[in-house]
């Protein structure tokens, strides 16, 4: 079988990696992928949001089965394009995308169908939100609608920071059209937790839960990031919170998006709060996250194209679908600047037999060489059977993994061990 996966980056990478295992699978093509996924795939220069060339390669290549990784396509319409040419897919159609590519419509399907999440109001120009946030509570959340590059929710700590939130984005237009309407909503503490799910539109199997590291220095310190590193499981995920959050949080999504005419197939993502009045929803994403895949699918023992197939086909099962018992860490090797400014092309070396998986993220080959080219380069793995020695592990392979300007967080994971 020909499968495709669109997307470049480590989840990208992650996700080939995982499905080399099968045995049906003759050929992964990856579109665009990247310098170090050239080694697992033939990387095709076909950009994630050109839909148009993505049909006409899969169309003329004979293309099984296509993943759909990364949000802009799949909020773009991929899948539907895919599905209209008659290739199998893994991922949402549009209708079921807009889960995360819009704000406004994942808070308004939570308000009518009961699922707890922060409370929120809806803007649709500059001069209300701003005459709200007069009196609204502090701290506060301003979140742009649309897809912004993990970049739009701004956690205001005062009501300056709130006014600047809503002018960059309504006036100065800062994220773009994603930008046209805001929701500002009411501002949350408590552990996040991140649980990726399967599924086929009427049944759910969460994966294992995880937790993401978003900021860019240690202690939870500096900018906002894509992700630093990743843990799972996540322990303050206990079994009786996973009980709860499956009746009042994922069943619920999954039969109001079928309710709605929008069945979700794909992995939903659900970011979520364990607040002291229960769980709430920070946020969905229709897709797998990132760098929550590198942690999540290396403790995935099933089949994964198995289960994309089962999810694609609508007859997935729990006994689809099983998780070792063991943790796995993920340290992201950024370029020394990320989020901001950074120097790139470094050439990257990785020792031969290296205790871990390693990830790649920002690479492009020259001249047989494999050279840094983004801010998040890549990310390495390890798992074991408990959290204090994947993180060991983890922390152990980084140095043989080197580039030049490399950067990285040395607290993966410290947050998780308190709650141990
Ligand atoms: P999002 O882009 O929605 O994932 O938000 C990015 C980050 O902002 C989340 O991971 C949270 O840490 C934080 N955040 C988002 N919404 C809230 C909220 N209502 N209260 C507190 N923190 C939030
Ligand atoms: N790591 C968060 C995300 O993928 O959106």
């Amino acid at each position: 079988m020909k499968v495709m996966v669109v997307g470049s980056g480590g989840r990208e990478h992650a996700i080939i990696k995982k499905l080399k295992e099968n045995k049906t699978i003759d050929t992964i093509y990856a579109l665009p992928g990247n310098g170090g996924i050239a080694a697992d795939a033939c990387c095709v220069a076909i950009g994630a949001k050109d839909i148009d060339a993505q049909v006409k390669f899969a169309v003329e290549n004979g293309i099984d089965f296509a993943v759909v990784a990364p949000d802009d396509p799949l909020v773009l319409g991929a899948v539907d394009a895919l599905e209209a040419a008659g290739i199998r897919c893994f991922g949402p159609r549009a209708n079921a995308a807009i889960i995360e590519g819009s704000k406004v419509f994942s808070k308004n399907l939570m308000k009518k169908y009961g699922i707890p999440t922060a409370a929120y109001e809806v803007f649709e120009d500059a001069e209300s939100a701003l005459s709200y946030l007069e009196t609204a509570p502090i701290p506060t959340v301003v979140k742009a609608d649309g897809l912004a590059l993990g970049k739009g929710a701004i956690v205001a700590m005062t009501r300056e920071e709130a006014i600047d939130a809503v002018r960059s984005m309504m006036e100065d237009k800062i994220f773009g059209d994603s930008g046209s309407r805001v929701v500002i909503e009411e501002f949350l503490e408590g552990p996040e937790v991140s649980v990726l799910s399967f599924t086929d539109g009427k049944t759910v199997i969460p994966m294992v839960s995880s937790m993401d590291h978003k900021r860019a220095h240690d202690n939870d310190e500096g900018l906002n990031t894509g992700g630093m590193g990743t843990i799972a499981p996540n322990p303050y995920y206990t079994p009786e919170m996973a009980d709860r959050c499956m009746q009042e949080i994922f069943l619920p999504t999954i039969e109001a998006m079928q309710k709605e005419g929008r069945p979700f197939k794909g992995c939903l993502y659900f970011g979520l709060m364990l607040t002291k009045d229960g769980p709430k929803v920070i946020e969905y994403n229709c897709r797998f996250g990132d760098p929550e895949t590198q942690v999540v699918l290396p403790l995935l023992e099933s089949d994964l194209f198995e289960i994309m197939q089962a999810v694609a086909e609508e007859r997935l099962t729990a006994e689809d679908v099983k998780f070792s018992d063991g943790s796995a860490c993920c340290v992201i090797l950024a370029s020394d600047g990320y989020p901001q400014k950074y120097a790139s092309g470094f050439e990257i070396t990785v020792d031969e037999g290296i205790d871990g998986e390693v990830y790649i993220a920002g690479a492009k080959l020259a001249d047989g060489k494999l050279l840094s080219a983004g801010g998040r380069v890549l990310g390495v793995t390890a798992t074991a059977d408990s959290l204090p020695q994947a993180i060991e592990r983890a922390y152990a392979a980084v140095p043989h993994v080197r580039f030049e300007n490399a950067y990285y967080r040395k607290d993966i994971g410290q947050r998780a061990l308190k709650a141990l």
